[in-house]
C-alpha cells in the first residue's frame, strides 16, 4: 500500500519540483542507456525513464509504482510502459537486463517478507546478465536526525504558490524511521500531512536478502560520484547481479 504522500495528486504533482538537483540521476541515467530493457521499480513520477527516452533510448522503458497519481503524472510520456501495482506482486521472467529503484524507494519495503518477496520477483525479472541497481541510506550515519522543520524548504511552483516541506520523525525503532511530511502553503485550507516508514538495512543486512534471492553483491559505492562504501558514507549504491 502506498503512502499519502504518492496517494494524493496534490502532492505527487509537486513530488519533482522537490526533487529539482538530485544528484543521483546522472548516476543511473547512464546504466539506463546502456541497456535495452529497462524496469525502474517504484519509478514514481518516472523523471528517470522520461529523461533516458528525452536521450534518445531506442529500447523497452518500463516504470512500475502502485501509487496511480505519481503514475498519472508520469503517464503524460506517452512512449514508456507505465504499470500500476507492487513489485511484490508483480511477474515478469527474464525480460529486463537492467532493474533500478531510485530515490531510495528500496526503504519503502518495511517488512522482512515484503523484501523477500519483492527481490523474489526483481531476481526472476532479470536476465542472467542483468542488474539491479539501488540504494539506500546508510543507518551508521543517523540521516533522520537532519529530518526536524529547521530543516524545511521551500518551493514556488509555477503558479506562484510558495509551498513548504517539513521533515519531522515520529519513531526510531530499529531499523524503522517512522515520520511525518507536512506540505504548506498559505493559500491552502489546512497542511497536507504524511505519515511515512522507510527501513535502514545495513550493508550487511542487505547481502543477506539479497543471497536469499538468488542475487548477489557485484559492487558497493558510496556516493554517486562513485566513492568506495566506507562506514560513514551517506549511501549504500548497490549494484546486485543473478548469482
Ligand atoms: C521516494 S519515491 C521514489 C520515486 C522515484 N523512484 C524517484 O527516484 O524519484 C518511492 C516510490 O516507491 C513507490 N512504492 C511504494 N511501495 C512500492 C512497492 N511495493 N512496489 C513498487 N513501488 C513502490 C511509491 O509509490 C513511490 O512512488
Amino acid at each position: 500500500m502506498a503512502d499519502r504522500l504518492f496517494e494524493e495528486p496534490r502532492l505527487a504533482r509537486l513530488y519533482d519540483a522537490f526533487c529539482r538537483g538530485r544528484p543521483d540521476f546522472e548516476f543511473y541515467l547512464p546504466l539506463v542507456m546502456d541497456a535495452h530493457a529497462v524496469l525502474d521499480v517504484g519509478c514514481g513520477t518516472g523523471e528517470l525513464l522520461r529523461l533516458a527516452r528525452e536521450a534518445g533510448h531506442r529500447g523497452r522503458l518500463c516504470g512500475l509504482d502502485p501509487a496511480d497519481a505519481m503514475l498519472e503524472e508520469a503517464r503524460v510520456c506517452s512512449d514508456v510502459e507505465w504499470h500500476l501495482g507492487d513489485v511484490a506482486r508483480s511477474e515478469w521472467t527474464a525480460e529486463f537486463d537492467q532493474i533500478v529503484m531510485t530515490g531510495h524507494a528500496f526503504q519503502v519495503l518495511v517488512e522482512d517478507e515484503q523484501i523477500r518477496r519483492s527481490l523474489r520477483a526483481v531476481r526472476q525479472a532479470l536476465r542472467a546478465d542483468g542488474r539491479f541497481v539501488f540504494e539506500t541510506r546508510n543507518p551508521a550515519v543517523r540521516g533522520w536526525e537532519d529530518w526536524v522543520p529547521d530543516n524545511a524548504v521551500e518551493i514556488t511552483t509555477s503558479d506562484g504558490e510558495r509551498i513548504r516541506m517539513a521533515h519531522q520523525v515520529q519513531a526510531v525503532a530499529g531499523d524503522l524511521v517512522t515520520f511525518t511530511v507536512a506540505y504548506s502553503c498559505p493559500g491552502w485550507e489546512r497542511d497536507e500531512v504524511s505519515w511515512s516508514t522507510l527501513r535502514f538495512l545495513d550493508a550487511t543486512a542487505l547481502p543477506r536478502f539479497l543471497n536469499e534471492a538468488g542475487l548477489v553483491v557485484e559492487s558497493q559505492l558510496g556516493s554517486w560520484s562513485g566513492n568506495p562504501l566506507t562506514p560513514t558514507s551517506e549511501e549504500i549504491i548497490t549494484i546486485a547481479r543473478p548469482g
